[in-house]
């Protein structure tokens, strides 16, 4: 079942040098291919949409912080079970419980700073590509 996600590599990524590495992941996996992408610095407007599911949480205002501090990769992946695929490619949120070979478990230490976002379902997916790619279907 071919499916589009929002993807974001996000400003720890960027600034660490760690894009080519992150999309040559995603690239080299069967089938899978980027039909959308743009390094952009993202505004409070945008995140506080894409993260309102969190709003109120104690994390939430650090996290807005610093998903605004610098270029993030937006991009639209589509593919072969790409939603539960880069989900499983990052691994999960916090870093050091990420197994090794994830890019989360291979780059990351501090969960705020985990690299890479991926939508978590269908509706999300959805949800996510209109927010950052409003003109896009
Ligand atoms: P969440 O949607 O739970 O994780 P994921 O990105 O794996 O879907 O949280 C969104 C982001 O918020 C997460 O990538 C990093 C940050 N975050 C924190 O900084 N502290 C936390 O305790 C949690 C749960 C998330
Ligand atoms: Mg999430």
């Amino acid at each position: 079942m071919s499916q589009r996600t929002l993807v974001l590599l996000k400003p720890d990524a960027v600034r660490r040098g760690l894009v080519g590495e992150i999309i040559g992941r995603i690239e080299r996996k069967a089938g899978w291919s980027i039909a959308a992408m743009e390094l952009r610095t993202l505004d409070r407007a945008t995140l506080e949409q894409h993260y309102a599911e969190h709003e109120g949480r104690p994390f939430y205002e650090p996290l807005v912080e610093f998903m605004a501090s610098g270029p993030s990769v937006v991009m639209v992946v589509e593919g072969e079970r790409v939603i539960e695929g880069i989900r499983a490619l990052a691994g999960p949120t916090d870093p050091i419980a990420a197994a090794p070979g994830s890019v989360r478990g291979d780059f990351g230490t501090i969960v705020r700073e985990n690299l890479i976002h991926a939508s978590d379902s269908e509706e999300s997916a959805q949800r996510e590509m209109k927010i950052f790619f409003p003109s896009f279907s």
